[in-house]
């Protein structure tokens, strides 16, 4: 088992979340973060829920080859979990070079730098995005790609990259896990959803809509071919998400190359699906007005998690009513997110 583990964006969402999860199953946990969508204090956090310290923590920019020098030279890293990206698929349209420069400039200046430092096992946040528009669900990894927006681009060519990169170095081990929608929180309250400014993200949206930090969710669109008529997606509890990794790095080892998986529940949900799931677990009104549909967005994303099952005996276990759950319980605690 890779013990030593660098986590870029380690103080993000997800990378939170799998950071204690990483470190409740004993691995030593390293961390580069920008803190550009993430705080510190969530790195409090995780060592609180943990009950370990994480092992060090580098506040700097992935594309940085001196920065990653100093990190690869001070630690044994034996594997690397890389989800330092920007991820909002509008902003993504307004500023695709941005986009480009970081997702991929920051992989493969990542890829690089463990090369020379003679590190070969790397798990890539990628994303269902990388599916499009499809009519076809539930998507397969052998679904075809067919992104419809910047940021989806950036991570489809990621992969690719990344797969060039596994033909050339045998001794490369990588897992891309294609999130769906990872969403709420951890259940102790103390972790989960805090962009900076405006939420992209539907559910976070609906919890400071519930806290009474926001007015009305603005839903993009009502005339999808969905039985609602908005967009559908597969939510997937950000504590299954952390735990898919941990796991994943359990079976890192088990072929060499490049994989792909899912990571979703099977179960889709739509845009008023979920903000009905939300209105219930928190007991507070939430008001929505139909607006245009977002640039890039799809009618329906759905996951087959069936391989992953198949290759790891690992399935997500948690439902929508607990994603609201805790997402409400998180942000109820945290009104205003991780500021003192
Ligand atoms: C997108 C990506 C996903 C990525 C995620 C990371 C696509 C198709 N999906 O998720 O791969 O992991 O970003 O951030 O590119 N919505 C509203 N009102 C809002 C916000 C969202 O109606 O204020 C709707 C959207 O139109 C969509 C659903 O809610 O139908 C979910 O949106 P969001 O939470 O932003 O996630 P995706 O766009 O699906």
């Amino acid at each position: 088992m890779p013990r030593t583990v660098l986590v870029t964006g380690g103080a993000g969402f997800v990378g939170s979340h799998t950071c204690v999860e990483l470190l409740s199953s004993g691995h030593e946990v390293v961390i580069l973060d920008d803190h550009s969508n993430s705080s510190p204090e969530a790195l409090e956090r995780v060592a609180k829920i943990a009950g370990r310290p994480i092992a060090a923590t580098h506040v700097g920019d992935v594309r940085d080859r001196r920065t990653l020098d100093a990190v690869f030279t001070r630690h044994p890293i034996d594997a690397v979990i890389h989800f330092a990206a920007k991820k909002a698929v509008g902003e993504s349209a307004q500023i695709p070079l941005a986009y480009y420069d970081i997702n991929v400039g920051g992989t493969t200046a990542l890829v690089s730098a463990m090369h020379d430092h003679g590190v070969h096992r790397l798990v890539f946040s990628s994303s269902c995005s990388v599916y499009g528009d499809t009519t076809i669900v539930p998507l397969s990894e052998e679904s075809p790609v067919a992104p419809t927006n910047p940021y989806a681009r950036t991570k489809l060519t990621c992969e690719r990259i990344l797969a060039d990169v596994c033909r050339h170095v045998p001794e490369l081990r990588v897992l891309a896990l294609r999130y769906f929608n990872p969403a709420g929180a951890h259940p102790s309250g103390l972790l989960g959803e805090e962009p900076h400014g405006v939420p992209n993200n539907l559910m976070p949206y609906l919890a400071q809509i519930a806290v009474g930090r926001r007015e009305e969710l603005s839903v993009f669109g009502d005339d999808y071919p969905t039985p609602d008529g908005t967009g559908i997606r597969d939510y997937i509890h950000v504590v299954d998400v952390a735990e898919g990794h941990r796991v994943a790095l359990d079976h890192i080892d088990d072929e060499p190359g490049m994989r792909v998986f899912n990571l979703g529940t099977g179960r889709g949900a739509s845009v008023l699906e979920l903000m009905r799931a939300f209105q219930d677990a928190s007991g507070q009104p939430i008001t929505y007005r139909v607006t245009d549909r977002r640039p890039g967005d799809v009618a329906e994303l759905v996951a087959d998690p069936s391989n992953v099952y198949n290759a790891w005996g690992w399935a997500a276990r948690h439902d929508l009513a607990a994603m609201c759950r805790d997402a409400w319980h998180f942000q109820r605690q945290n009104l205003y997110g991780y500021a003192p």
